[in-house]
């Protein structure tokens, strides 16, 4: 019975694998890199579509706002990367974190050129909006999991309530989305 239990155990040790504290500190470095690039790089979008002339009165001040907020989301992700690059159990090199966002950047600009392609329309701009914050959610939402691997509740939190605005600006561009196809 007892060798039973352990083969089940050893069983359950083949299946199951968590990363270990080395790779969860380079998951952590990782993906906090990948949201600040993100976040930069949904500035500049906004930005760009605003001078490519695509978007229009109200939808223009409602991504002027999600922009003013993706500007204060950069700010408290280089706070959390200082938190743990500060915390001794974690130790993070925030040098990782802006390798791995600088990184995100390009690429994400690299995908708003292919997605724009050569004459955009309002709906493709507001489009494109909506997928810069529905990868923005899906990172926000790995970071948090692997947050909750540390013990550390001052950058939980942070992560969380970055979280719940990214939802509400994914709902947010949706809307305008429709909003641009509706009589
Ligand atoms: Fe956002």
């Amino acid at each position: 019975m007892f060798n039973l239990l352990l083969s089940y155990l050893n069983f359950y040790t083949y299946r199951i694998s968590v990363p270990n504290k080395k790779e969860n500190m380079e998951n952590l470095q990782k993906k906090l890199g990948e949201v600040l690039g993100l976040e930069r790089a949904a500035q500049k979008a906004v930005d760009e579509l605003i001078e490519m002339k695509l978007l229009k009165s109200e939808s223009k001040n409602e991504a002027k706002e999600i922009q003013g907020e993706a500007s204060t989301h950069e700010e408290k992700i280089q706070e959390v990367a200082s938190v743990y690059s500060e915390d001794k159990n974690v130790r993070l090199d925030v040098a990782k974190v802006e390798e791995s966002a600088k990184e995100t950047e390009e690429k994400a600009a690299k995908i708003m050129e292919t997605y724009l392609g050569e004459k955009p329309d309002t709906s493709e701009a507001l489009e494109f909006l909506c997928l810069a914050e529905g990868v923005e959610v899906a990172h926000y939402e790995v970071l948090q999991a692997i947050c909750s691997n540390f013990d550390n509740k001052k950058a939980l939190t942070s992560i969380k309530s970055i979280l719940k605005e990214e939802q509400r600006h994914l709902s947010q561009c949706i809307d305008m989305a429709k909003a641009a196809v509706s009589a």
